[in-house]
């Protein structure tokens, strides 16, 4: 049933952390999209801003433009925010060349990076996803320029070194398709246990759950949270957004959409999960339309609000859901 609640207000009373990825020039122009982040979520994460390329003009300098106009938004309209994210191997600055550095310097550029851009929001960010993606599909440690240049220990200073600059801030290692008990997500809680058993500082696991084609069992998804949680780590949904191989979405796509929503939302409550966040706020703005060939082999319709930011029948089962 269609609620009289938004999804914000009904969120809030659940003590529930509905988040969305944010935009600036959607934030900024276009006045629908503004008012649904305003009034239906009550968490955000920017959903390029604080990434290293687009904070990162030349060498010398930081733009924090959009990222500062992300967190004032959240801050006049009492949301919190998740920091996405301070260490990846994609969306690295143009300009950055990892030939260019020894071992020693990409070390400390990427400690004097996640000092600076921790201490700008001390106190405005509540929460970080410090690493993304280390993990790769086959469970192996991913090679990036970071594993590269130090091993698996540059998860471990990179947690420190955000712990040492903002205590208060809770601090996730964040990864796709590590939803459900796989072979991946067996490499992820390997790792993090790992870097529990050496000390360092991590709070949480981000699970993204991009359900994009393939949708991860729920049962499996619950059975995975509480392992995680049996390390004693916080989980969270980050990323979520369901869509359809391109073609194949059935008559009743809306429909089966909601109820997967709906059933993820519920895993949350079972679990104890208190933060999902959907990767953008309208079909529109959704990241499938337009990374890679994504849009050939997904349908461009992941989200809770349609192309005019109109809410669909997923937007009423997590209401429905968070409600019950
Ligand atoms: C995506 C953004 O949505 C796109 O706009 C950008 O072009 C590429 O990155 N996993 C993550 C996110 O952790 O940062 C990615 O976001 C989606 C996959």
């Amino acid at each position: 049933m269609p609620s009289d609640k938004s999804l914000r207000q009904t969120a809030d009373e659940r003590g529930f952390n509905f988040g969305v990825a944010v935009d600036p020039d959607a934030l900024r122009n276009d006045v629908s999209y503004r008012a649904r982040v305003r009034d239906e979520f009550n968490t955000l994460t920017p959903e390029n801003a604080l990434k290293m390329g687009p904070l990162r003009p030349s060498p010398e300098t930081y733009d924090f433009g959009d990222a500062d106009a992300i967190v004032n938004f959240a801050r006049a309209n009492d949301m919190d925010v998740r920091g996405h994210t301070l260490v990846w191997h994609n969306q690295t600055p143009t300009w950055f060349q990892p030939w260019d550095y020894t071992d020693d310097q990409l070390e400390r550029f990427l400690r004097e990076h996640i000092q600076t851009v921790v201490g700008r929001y001390r106190r405005t960010v509540d929460v970080w996803d410090v690493v993304n993606e280390a993990v790769a599909d086959d469970g192996t440690m991913r090679e990036t320029v970071w594993y590269d240049a130090m091993g698996e220990t540059y998860l471990d200073r990179a947690f420190e070194w955000a712990h040492e600059v903002d205590p208060e801030a809770d601090l996730y290692y964040n990864d796709y398709g590590a939803d459900a008990i796989n072979e991946k997500s067996d490499a992820v809680y390997d790792l993090l246990e790992r870097l529990l058993d050496r000390g360092v500082p991590i709070d949480g696991v981000g699970l993204q759950l991009h359900a994009l084609g393939e949708w991860p069992d729920c049962e499996s998804i619950a059975e995975n949270i509480r392992r995680f949680q049996a390390l004693g780590l916080d989980v969270q949904i980050t990323e979520m957004d369901v869509a359809f191989p391109a073609g194949e979405a059935p008559e009743d796509a809306l429909q089966r959409q909601a109820a997967f929503y709906r059933d993820v939302v519920e895993v949350c409550l079972d679990t104890g999960v208190d933060t999902l966040v959907t990767w953008g706020v309208g079909d529109a703005n959704s990241w499938i339309r337009v990374f890679r060939d994504f849009s050939e082999r997904y349908t461009g319709d992941p989200l809770l609000f349609d192309d005019r930011n109109r809410p669909k029948p997923a937007y009423d089962a997590v209401i429905d859901a968070l409600d019950g």
